[in-house]
């Protein structure tokens, strides 16, 4: 019985050690977003993690449990993106741009970077309303497709920190707009129409251009939408030539910028 007791005592001990050893590194994990912000250095910094897991795989080599263990520290990393996006994001990210300027594939990126859930608005409306896009344009016509944007988008606002994908055409209801300002900021992925159509031109879940996919065409719409767009915005970032990296990179730091603005205007 004795012995039971010391080892007990000495478990509480082991998670106190952790925990102390958790509380340290949170903390760590804000300072150091605190300090590139403060210092102008990029916050995103890519490799770390696989820098993490390689030492860790060396570590653990020869070691017991080196599954769990490292089972534990993949959960340790998402939740210091979590902490990190929580630091720098006191909102939800909105995104809105024309098709195939890059929506979905910056929403995935983000979300792998800072472990935010991502709230694809057509694929959401798709699900719930057991057809794709392109059924629902055809079976209920697009003023039931937009108003289901609208509502989805209401129904965002009591959640934070989410990355929400808007579909191409949700700006353009000025009543969208503002329930996305509600509790968002809105960024404008831009692109050139020849970088849209090369990006569009093999899908076919888009029916408003469905059957004009060319550059003109889509040049034409893109410019019917522009000044929405536009207006919308709270941030705008042209895409083309650019990798993810360096589109999310730019989105943080205008992020960061507007942020600031608006805590100068109190
Ligand atoms: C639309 C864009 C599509 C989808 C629907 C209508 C539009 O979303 O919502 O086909 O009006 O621009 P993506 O921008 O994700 O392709």
């Amino acid at each position: 019985m004795e012995n039971l007791k010391s080892l007990t005592e000495a478990l509480e001990q082991c998670d106190k050690v952790i925990l102390n050893g958790l509380l340290m590194r949170n903390r760590i994990v804000e300072d150091m977003v605190s300090y590139k912000e403060a210092n102008g250095i990029p916050i995103l910094q890519p490799g770390q993690e696989a820098k993490l897991r390689e030492w860790l795989k060396e570590e653990t080599k020869g070691k017991r449990h080196p599954d769990e263990v490292i089972n534990v520290f993949e959960s340790i990393s998402e939740n210091a993106k979590r902490i990190r996006a929580q630091k720098l994001f006191d909102y939800n990210i909105v995104l809105i741009g024309f098709m195939g300027a890059g929506k979905s594939t910056i929403s995935k990126y983000l979300s792998s970077v800072f472990a935010m859930d991502i709230i694809e608005m057509d694929q959401i409306i798709a699900e719930r309303e057991g057809m794709s896009i392109s059924d629902i344009f055809e079976v209920h016509g697009e003023q039931y497709f937009r108003d289901a944007e609208t509502n989805l988008l209401i129904e965002m606002q009591s959640r934070k920190n989410t990355i929400i994908s808007c579909g191409g055409g949700t700006p353009m209801r000025d009543c969208n707009v503002v329930e996305m300002k509600k509790n968002g900021r809105v960024i404008l992925l831009n692109a050139k129409p020849e970088t849209i159509y090369e990006r569009v031109k093999d899908s076919h879940d888009r029916p408003l251009i469905e059957n004009s996919k060319n550059v003109p065409f889509i040049a034409k719409l893109m410019e019917q939408r522009r000044e929405k767009y536009t207006a919308a915005a709270d941030i705008i970032i042209q895409t083309d030539g650019k990798n993810k990296l360096e589109i999310c990179e730019e989105l943080i730091q205008s992020l960061l910028v507007f942020d600031s603005r608006e805590t100068d205007k109190g």
